[in-house]
């Protein structure tokens, strides 16, 4: 399959690996770009210069094919040295970039200047078109089915895809609720030019965490995801577990005079517990409406493999045969 995606990024199949917390380490984007994908290392993840200078030098030594870089901006009281993380970016030579949380308008010319590539991870249409106004090169356009931070407005992407399509001159992948190939036939049918992935690559052999999760998201339904921290303007879709329930009794009991304070314990530093120790009711952890499609574990090569395959059929077979 040839897309704008492709072209632009240098790849064989139009399938992206979203950056993710403690899981988006140099073991799983080896494994996406050696399949044909974009595989992507969570910067944050690593949170100083050199540790991400590291771990992409690790990257390197698994893989010659394209990868990228997430680069996640939060809120936050002691900000991370997000320019000295574009710079060990630009150094170690790694040419494309997702960026999310919000705009990356501040660090455009310093990408820029580098040659960088850059793809905005963004959840509604507006936020898309101003990604394209800043000079971003492709969007990444996130649903209301994702992982993570769907933001407020609550479009799934049958709605929110077209719209992008309506809207947008540059190329976007479609991201949240992606597992397939119908889900790639879909999002190509709805105007997206590829797919972006985060739960379903947890779910494989090649992703670097805790066999408990993988357990949990196979075991995990459509029905067993919850949305959290709504009136802190930052909500974000989880998988339901103790600590999840636990929080939102407090959201429900504090209602408007929730503070993140009272969360704490169940939001802050969980990551590293779930995703190494796999303590799966250590807090709150991000995980897709998509946890309902997916039922195995493959190695990241024969997923990609499979989505590819099983896309051809539908165009080819399924869908031709619907003609005439
Ligand atoms: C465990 C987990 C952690 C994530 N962490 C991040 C992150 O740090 N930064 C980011 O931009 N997106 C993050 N995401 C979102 C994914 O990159 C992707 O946008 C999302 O998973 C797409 O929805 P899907 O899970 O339905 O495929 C995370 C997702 C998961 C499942």
């Amino acid at each position: 399959m040839k897309t704008r995606i492709t072209e632009l990024f240098g790849i064989e199949h139009p399938i992206v690996q979203g950056g993710m917390h403690h899981v988006g380490l140099a073991e799983l984007a080896a494994a996406v770009s050696n399949a044909g994908g974009l595989g992507i290392i969570t910067g944050l993840t690593q949170g100083t210069p050199e540790k991400l200078t590291a771990e992409i030098e690790r990257c390197k030594s698994m893989t010659d094919k394209p990868f990228g870089v997430n680069l996640t901006f939060l809120p936050s009281l002691t900000p991370p040295d997000y320019p000295g993380l574009i710079q060990a970016i630009i150094d170690c030579d790694v040419k494309i970039v997702e960026t999310a949380g919000r705009s990356p308008q501040e660090y455009m010319t310093q990408m820029k200047d580098a040659g960088i590539k850059v793809i905005h991870k963004c959840t509604s249409v507006r936020h898309a078109l101003k990604a394209e106004e800043i000079g971003c090169d492709a969007v990444s356009v996130d649903g209301f089915e994702c992982a993570g931070h769907p933001g407020e407005d609550d479009i799934p992407n049958f709605i929110l895809l077209p719209r992008a399509a309506e809207e947008l001159k540059i190329p976007f992948i479609a991201s949240g609720g992606m597992a397939d190939g119908r889900s790639l036939v879909g999002a190509m049918a709805l105007g997206a030019e590829g797919i972006n992935m985060g739960t379903r690559f947890i779910v494989t052999e090649d992703a670097p965490v805790h066999d408990n999760v993988k357990q949990a998201i196979l075991k995990a339904t459509e029905l067993d995801t919850r949305l959290i921290m709504r009136s802190l303007k930052n909500t974000e879709r989880v998988l339901i577990n103790d600590a999840v329930e636990r929080l939102i009794d407090k959201e429900n009991e504090l209602g408007s005079e929730l503070q993140f304070d009272d969360i704490r314990e169940e939001v802050a530093g969980v990551y590293p517990k779930v995703m190494k120790n796999g303590e799966m009711d250590s807090g709150a952890w991000s995980c897709g409406l998509v946890a309902g499609l997916i039922h195995d574990i493959p190695s990241v090569k024969s997923l990609v493999d499979r989505i590819m395959t099983e896309a051809e059929d539908i165009i080819n077979k399924k869908l031709a045969g619907f003609i005439g």
